[in-house]
């Protein structure tokens, strides 16, 4: 089985627990949970949710409550999207292929959509079955903290802001893409393994590929904006240049971009070692994370 056939059958069983925790499309007040549900299953790749369950598998076999954090991560993620998009953010018109959450039910209830399934996340996370009530609190924490304003997503979209009107530093980049993008992929794989019950030796490497394939995922990120159409991304390209954002391309150029995620796809790898051919699919998702064009 390649890779990507592994992430399709992994993204139908993901897809199904999503729709068993999300609120019905019906269900009152119906405008906001049709908006919840209609950013969340617009299409999105799951890499999120992969981890989790990767991470956790790689650590024993069968976890409960495994799938439904890996739904939370999700549910922040797509938050994070429809308020990245926003007018007074990003302002994109077009995400997952679709039109933005804005432009189908209006700013006010896309920024409610958004607040509702972070909110949302918190909840599954609560009400994990099976889990240890510390655990699930250990959960809660490390989530919140990875999409908060420390060093967090919150803080990274923050300066990713600030920083359209700054000359484009090497450590202000940096510390932008790890904490917009690279701590919710760094948490996700930590969620995993802390759920699955890692001991601290096997939380830190898995710590380490996460934090590789976050600063890989979103220097490609950068690099798809300038390289790929609207077509193939499913989202507006030419944006970043466009808007003056401090990415890769913009400090580096593309080529040593490309260098540069391929040495944290190696990064990556180096970290999974321990794991022999337990960790396959967490190495063979850094290599579709460094070489996807999407
Ligand atoms: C896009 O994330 C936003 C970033 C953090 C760069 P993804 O590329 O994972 O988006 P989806 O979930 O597949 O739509
Ligand atoms: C978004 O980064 C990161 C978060 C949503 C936290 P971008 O602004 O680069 O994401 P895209 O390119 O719009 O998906
Ligand atoms: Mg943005
Ligand atoms: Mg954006
Ligand atoms: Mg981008």
């Amino acid at each position: 089985m390649t890779i990507r056939e592994y992430l399709a059958e992994q993204t139908k069983l993901i897809d199904a627990e999503l729709d068993r925790l999300m609120p019905p499309e019906d269900r009152p007040p119906a405008t906001i949970h049709r908006a919840m549900r209609y950013s969340l299953f617009a299409g999105g790749k799951r890499i999120r949710p992969f981890l989790c369950l990767e991470s956790g598998r790689v650590i024993a076999d069968g976890t409960p409550g495994l799938a439904a954090a890996a739904c939370s991560l999700e549910m922040v993620h797509t938050y994070s999207l429809i308020h990245d998009d926003l007018p007074a953010l990003d302002n994109d018109d077009l995400r997952r292929g679709r039109p933005t959450s804005h432009k189908v039910f209006g700013e006010a209830m896309a920024i409610l959509a958004g607040d509702g399934l972070l909110t949302h996340a918190f909840q599954v996370l609560g009400q994990l079955n099976g889990v240890a009530v510390d655990r699930r609190a250990r959960l809660v924490e490390e989530l919140a903290v990875a999409a908060g304003s420390v060093g967090g997503m919150i803080g990274g979209q923050v300066n990713d802001l600030e920083g359209e009107n700054q000359p484009p530093t090497p450590e202000l980049l940096e510390s932008i893409h790890r904490a917009k993008t690279g701590a919710l992929l760094r948490v996700s794989v930590r969620m995993g393994a802390i759920l699955a019950g890692a001991n601290d030796e096997e939380l830190d490497a898995l710590s380490r590929y996460g934090e590789h394939i976050g600063l890989a995922f979103q220097i490609v990120d950068d690099i798809l904006d300038v390289e790929e159409s609207s077509a193939t991304l499913g989202k507006t390209a030419g944006k970043d240049a466009a808007q003056h954002k401090i990415t890769f391309p913009a400090v580096y150029g593309l080529e040593v971009s490309h260098r540069m995620a391929e040495q944290e796809r190696e990064r990556a790898h180096a970290a999974l070692e321990r794991f022999g051919a337990r960790a396959k699919w967490l190495r063979e998702l850094a290599d579709l994370i460094v070489h996807r064009k999407a």
